[in-house]
């Protein structure tokens, strides 16, 4: 498999083509956070005025740590998953209690923070501070299987490792950051669930579910 051009062709395009979104503004690992929280259930566009708000009313780490719980539920009114919400703040009190407020940048210590499982701690890692280690949600499952023809379940909670490991064999140490939002743009964009648009794909040339024409076949997913 031609990794370096499948990791040029994804780092670039992400490069020239990503949305602006409001997290996207900096590398505050406390932003990266509540977005990546915030997005777990909820689409993009839901989000983006959620997160505005939140963040104007608690800008930084220790602001969200000190609030009332009573405040931050109400900010997260609509949202749902209130859980999300309860468990961000539990956190975000440890980060304050026992890092002196500043978000761990390993992967032990990141993933052991309330709420923080592979998923979010990759983001957090590979967006805020250039770790490369992968960022799998169902989207980039699907990107996977058909980049790669991976046939395993993506309905099957734990074929994610499977997952992992592969991007792990492929993300760029160079910009570990813009691969794995390049995986999530992608997904968003291109690589959807039904009529994904291929012609417009940067990583078209690498991906063997195009070439052997299987992409309408993958991902398999049985249940949910
Ligand atoms: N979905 C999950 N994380 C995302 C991100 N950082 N940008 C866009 N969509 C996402």
């Amino acid at each position: 498999f031609p990794k370096d051009k499948f990791r040029d062709h994804l780092v670039d395009w992400f490069l020239s083509e990503k949305r602006d979104l409001p997290w996207r503004e900096n590398k505050d690992p406390y932003r990266i956070w509540v977005s990546e929280i915030m997005l777990q259930q909820t689409r993009v566009d839901t989000v983006i005025p959620y997160y505005n708000q939140f963040m104007q009313q608690f800008p930084t780490l220790s602001d969200l740590a000190n609030a009332e719980e009573e405040k931050v539920l109400k900010a997260w009114e609509g949202l749902g998953y209130y859980s999300r919400a309860r468990n961000l703040q539990t956190a975000v009190k440890e980060v304050q209690e026992n890092y002196e407020g500043k978000v761990p940048s390993t992967i032990d210590e990141i993933s052991k923070l309330k709420g923080v499982g592979p998923y979010t701690a990759g983001a957090i890692l590979s967006i805020a501070y250039g770790v490369p280690e992968p960022a799998v949600d169902g989207n980039v499952m699907r990107v996977f299987s058909r980049i790669l023809t991976i046939s395993d379940d993506i309905g099957v909670p734990k074929n994610r490792k499977i997952f992992e490991k592969a991007v792990k064999a492929l993300i760029s140490h160079d910009n570990p950051s813009a691969f794995n939002q390049g995986l999530m743009e992608l997904g968003a964009l291109i690589c959807t669930p039904t009529n994904p648009a291929c012609l417009l794909c940067p990583v078209r040339e690498e991906c063997l579910a195009f070439e052997k024409g299987l992409v309408n076949e993958l991902p398999i997913k049985s249940k949910k």
